[in-house]
């Protein structure tokens, strides 16, 4: 009885740890990405690049959406072309995001593409295929830009 009572807590834990990370606020997680991106997103041309410029085209690929997330899970550390403005900075990996915030924050900068959802699944898969790369290696990821 007791276990079972136990088993069902557990369970509750888990539905309720679901729910949370279901309800990871893209926005809200943006706000740390907003110090650098700013607020809409806009960035600051030459320094740190736009989200509204080619992330939408880049989340319709399997190559982009694997960029995008390394992007964030690594960081980047260009030459990158964004929108035809040249970019040879260095986004450090935004530590502490799980694959959920991951998954919810790039949802918020594509909202209103076609390209389907990202997952938290489909993050964790990037997460461990990357784990070896630098923001260098994963600049090279992007494509359509002539990083070499
Ligand atoms: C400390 C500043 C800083 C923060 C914070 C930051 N970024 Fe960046 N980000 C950059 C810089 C700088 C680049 C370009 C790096 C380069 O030149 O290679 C970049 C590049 C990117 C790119 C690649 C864009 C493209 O079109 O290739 C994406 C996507 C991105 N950031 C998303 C995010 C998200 C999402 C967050 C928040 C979770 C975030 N960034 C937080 C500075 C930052």
């Amino acid at each position: 009885m007791m276990r079972r009572a136990a088993t069902l807590l557990a369970l509750a834990g888990l539905v309720a740890g679901a729910q949370v990370a279901r309800a990871d606020d893209g926005a809200t997680i943006y706000k740390r990405c907003a110090a650098c991106h700013l607020a809409d997103g806009a960035g600051v041309p030459g320094a740190f690049p736009s989200l509204k410029v080619d992330t939408k085209a880049l989340a319709a690929t399997p190559a982009g959406r694997r960029y995008l997330a390394l992007a964030v899970i690594r960081g980047v550390s260009g030459p990158l072309t964004v929108g035809g403005k040249a970019y040879r900075g260095t986004m450090p990996a935004q530590a502490g995001l799980n694959d959920a915030q991951v998954a919810a924050v790039l949802n918020h900068v594509v909202k209103g593409s076609s390209a389907r959802a990202f997952t938290p699944r489909e993050v964790a898969g990037y997460r461990a295929g990357g784990s070896a790369l630098n923001g260098a290696a994963v600049a090279r990821l992007r494509p359509g830009s002539a990083a070499k």
